[in-house]
């Protein structure tokens, strides 16, 4: 593991050596965030050793290097999932090369399900705490000592502060936002139903397929992490239509704007 985030580090610095201040992930259809990026580096996933290149729709490659008003930023254009058949290494080698970097904030998003009520396509969730009961742990096997300690607290996972931000810009801006608790669930298939029924009674607001582990290897290396989530669907049975990758997508880009104008914001006043 060390070996892959040096030389994937080696390779990120020979083309940035400069401070980067946030680190964003984009999830499904979310991938227009990196176009308000300005003086852009894009580096392709390919040329980046170890990094992986994604399989699906709305995932490209790149990780994108730039500024957003006063900060340095970098873009993961593209994550690495579990259901993708990567190891858990793998699924948390770009927040581990962000770790290396010395990049302390972090601000993952995603395209979800809504399973409480009020969250509807379209919906901006700030995540408040996350439910992995069925995410295989990151931190399993050898202990990254020079990271984090063996047995890590969970207690702040999403940081309260950088919620209060987000609220903050939410309201300048006119942008309904909401908070809720986000589940993992592995993929790829959709949840059934019963799935999100025992979701619901465990205290789930949304469910998805990402974020979970990239958050607990954040927190383990000591990053402060923020988490967004965009609605894009009501979760199994509780909308009257199947749910399809294309329409996951298809919300994320109409939904974009908000949700552009939002980590735009708290960027620059984080
Ligand atoms: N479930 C899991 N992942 C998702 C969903 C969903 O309903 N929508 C978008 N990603």
């Amino acid at each position: 593991m060390y070996k892959k985030i040096d030389a994937a580090c080696e390779y990120i610095r020979s083309k940035f050596d400069k401070k980067i201040d946030i680190a964003i992930v984009l999830g499904s259809g979310l991938g227009p965030l990196a176009d308000e990026i300005e003086n852009p580096l894009e580096l392709d996933y390919a040329d980046i050793p170890y990094f992986p290149v994604p399989t699906l729709a709305g995932h490209a490659g790149k990780l994108i290097i730039g500024t957003i008003g006063d900060k340095t930023v970098v873009a993961m254009k593209g994550r690495f999932h579990y259901y993708e058949g990567h190891d858990m290494e793998i699924v948390q080698l770009g927040i581990r090369v962000f770790q290396r970097l010395g990049i302390e904030k972090v601000i993952l998003t995603n395209a979800c399900g809504g399973i409480r009520e009020d969250l509807v396509p379209g919906s901006i969730m700030i995540i408040r705490d996350h439910i992995g009961l069925f995410c295989p742990s990151v931190l399993r096997g050898e202990n990254y000592d020079e990271f984090g300690p063996r047995f890590k607290d969970m207690t702040e996972v999403y940081s309260k502060a950088a919620g209060n931000v987000a609220r903050k810009v939410a309201a300048e801006n006119g942008i309904e936002i909401t908070d809720g608790v986000y589940a993992y669930f592995p993929g790829p298939m959709y949840e059934s139903p019963a799935e999100i029924l025992a979701y619901r009674a465990l205290g789930a607001d949304a469910v998805g397929m990402s974020t979970v582990p990239e958050a607990i290897a954040a927190r383990h290396g000591g990053q402060t992490t923020l988490g967004i989530s965009l609605i894009t669907n009501r979760a199994a049975g509780l909308g009257n239509a199947e749910l399809s990758h294309a329409e996951v997508v298809e919300i994320a880009n109409k939904a974009e704007k908000n949700l552009v104008t939002l980590v735009k914001g708290v960027i620059t006043q984080w």
